[in-house]
């Protein structure tokens, strides 16, 4: 079994480990680095695994380093690990291990730099429903990355949902607006129907529960049905129907126009942020 070896183990890295002890990932094949006591208490008491407040350490035996700390401070993070893999102790003839950077706006060629060119490195773009092992990741790695190496990666990101790979890393940002940002969409939409349902006449409880069960009945039947969502829409609007009458006022507000427009933004923000962060 892998060694996995976490670089912080706040949100994320405890909600992947949480994903990896559930699917049989031994936890003493598990160590997180993290200057946090409390949060390292927690990991220890939650999963039974190694913690340290000392990266080296950390980072001895590991074959994937998950780099889980904040976007801000990884180009230190990433600096002083570069530093430890080069002492002399850290040599040992050890075959370099895969890192997965889960930081968003990081880029490649940021990590590359700081951690070292021969490094093979996974950049993943998760979101926040990874925190109860509903989410979904895009991944890109460098050329550098062997197939073992993207499986590995692979394994530890399903421990959070479901993984799609992409061709070039541009795409992270398109990632990034569709199902990075996406989560913030849902419930935007959410709000707007929970506030319509009130102002509809029901109570602020039947407009929630109502609402949140039919984007989860939705999403459920998006996932299962063998035809595509439009056709799942065709399908729910009978002509003449309550449901037309709500798609028109839709298509003629242009809410597909409304979409594409918040996804070109956030697409635009991804790669400019890159471009600040990666300096
Ligand atoms: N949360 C999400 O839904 C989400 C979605 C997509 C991407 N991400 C990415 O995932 C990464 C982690 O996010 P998160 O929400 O898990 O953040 P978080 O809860 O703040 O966890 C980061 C952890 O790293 C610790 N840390 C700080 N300096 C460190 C160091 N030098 N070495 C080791 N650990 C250190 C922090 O300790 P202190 O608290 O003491 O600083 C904290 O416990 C971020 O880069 C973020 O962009 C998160």
């Amino acid at each position: 079994m892998s060694n996995i070896c976490f670089i912080g183990g706040g949100n994320m890295a405890t909600s992947l480990i949480g994903g990896l002890i559930a699917q049989g990932h031994p936890a003493d094949s598990i160590v997180v680095s993290d200057p946090n006591e409390l949060q390292r208490t927690q990991l220890e008491q939650q999963f039974s695994i190694r913690t340290t407040i000392n990266s080296g350490s950390a980072l001895k035996d590991a074959d994937v380093v998950v780099l889980a700390v904040k976007p801000q401070i990884m180009k230190s993070v990433a600096l002083s690990i570069a530093a430890e893999m080069n002492s002399a102790d850290s040599q040992n003839n050890k075959q370099q291990p895969l890192f997965v950077s889960i930081a968003a706006g990081i880029n490649l060629k940021s990590l590359q730099l700081w951690l070292g060119e021969s490094q093979a490195i996974v950049r993943c773009m998760p979101n926040t429903p990874s925190l109860i092992q509903q989410g979904a990741s895009g991944l890109f790695a460098n050329e550098q990355t062997s197939i073992v190496q993207k499986n590995l990666a692979e394994t530890v990101l399903k421990a959070a949902g479901i993984v799609q790979w992409v061709q070039n890393e541009a795409e992270i940002d398109a990632v990034t607006a569709v199902s990075g940002s996406g989560p913030a969409y849902y419930f935007l939409l959410m709000e707007a129907m929970i506030d319509a349902g009130i102002e509809l006449g029901l109570s602020r409880e039947t407009a929630s529960e109502l609402t949140i069960q039919t984007a989860l009945g939705a999403a459920h039947m998006a996932k299962a049905s063998e035809v595509d969502v439009a056709e799942l829409r065709r399908r729910v609007t009978s002509p003449g129907g309550t449901t037309e009458q709500a798609i028109n006022s839709f298509e003629q507000a242009d809410l597909r126009g409304m979409v594409k427009a918040a996804l070109n933004s956030a697409n635009r923000r991804s790669a400019e942020l890159a471009e600040q962060l990666g300096e």
